[in-house]
């Protein structure tokens, strides 16, 4: 795998940096364009959800990827929350990653990774855009109510720009160094270190509908494994997890 060579392009507003960046993989840019924003109009979650992305709090930024290997569907998104809890330890901040893409510090979300890619017809990336949004300071007027209850910041100070940039820094180097290991897992323990709550119940939510189990784990395709209460146990690969 190429050393993946970033383009930081910085913007004030953008309806999401993830829509701008799927546009220009779609034209050919090549691999290791980074787009950050200090605000998005329409941030985007998964599951088609709203990403609250107020100006100057937060981080929001898109990398454009073009593997030339073959990965897991959530390898991608795994590598990235990875990176992202290390550079939030960074700064002695204690963190967890709820599967598969959150990050949560003292049981509330500080940050989200969607990813979107596209694959040609065997199977080789065309592209990959992960987007990344962090809470990283609490909002001027607090998180709007029906976040209020579940959403935190990393850092309890007042917004400083500095450190925002520092942050972001940092996790770009995070990312490139697990990124250029590819198809290495290099991030694997980590990310099964980092994930909260194997053993606990949890309401699993697929396409085709909800079942109940324990969470026991991750397989190395980062498929979250659950004993469901059929005495079955599975590997899920699709959907999300709510604890009990
Ligand atoms: C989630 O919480 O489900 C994922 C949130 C991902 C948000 C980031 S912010 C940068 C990028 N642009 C978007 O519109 N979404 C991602």
């Amino acid at each position: 795998m190429p050393s993946l060579p970033y383009k930081l392009h910085t913007v004030d507003s953008v309806k999401s940096t993830n829509t701008t960046v799927k546009a220009l993989a779609k034209e050919g840019v090549p691999e290791g364009y980074v787009l950050a924003a200090a605000s998005q109009t329409n941030g985007r979650g998964r599951l088609n959800r709203v990403f609250f992305s107020p100006k100057g709090t937060g981080l929001y930024v898109s990398i454009l990827l073009r593997p030339s290997c073959l990965l897991p569907p959530y390898a991608l998104t795994c590598m990235s929350a990875v990176a992202l809890a290390e550079t939030i330890e960074d700064y002695q901040v204690e963190c967890g990653i709820k599967w598969v893409n959150d990050i949560y510090i003292h049981g509330k979300k500080a940050a989200g990774i969607l990813t979107e890619s596209h694959l040609n017809q065997d199977g080789s990336f065309d592209y990959a855009v992960v987007g990344i949004g962090v809470n990283l300071f609490y909002p001027e007027n607090g998180f709007p109510d029906k976040l209020s209850e579940t959403a935190t910041a990393v850092f309890s100070g007042d917004p400083d720009e500095e450190l925002r940039k520092q942050f972001l820094k940092r996790l770009l180097a995070r990312f490139k160094r697990y990124y250029d290991q590819l198809p290495s897992i290099a991030f694997y323990e980590s990310y099964r270190d980092r994930l909260i709550g194997s053993g606990r119940r949890v309401l699993v939510s697929e396409p085709d509908g909800v079942r109940y189990g324990i969470a026991s784990g991750i397989d190395r395709s980062f498929r979250l494994i659950v004993q469901f209460d059929d005495g079955t146990e599975n590997a899920v690969d699709r959907g999300e997890i709510e604890f009990l």
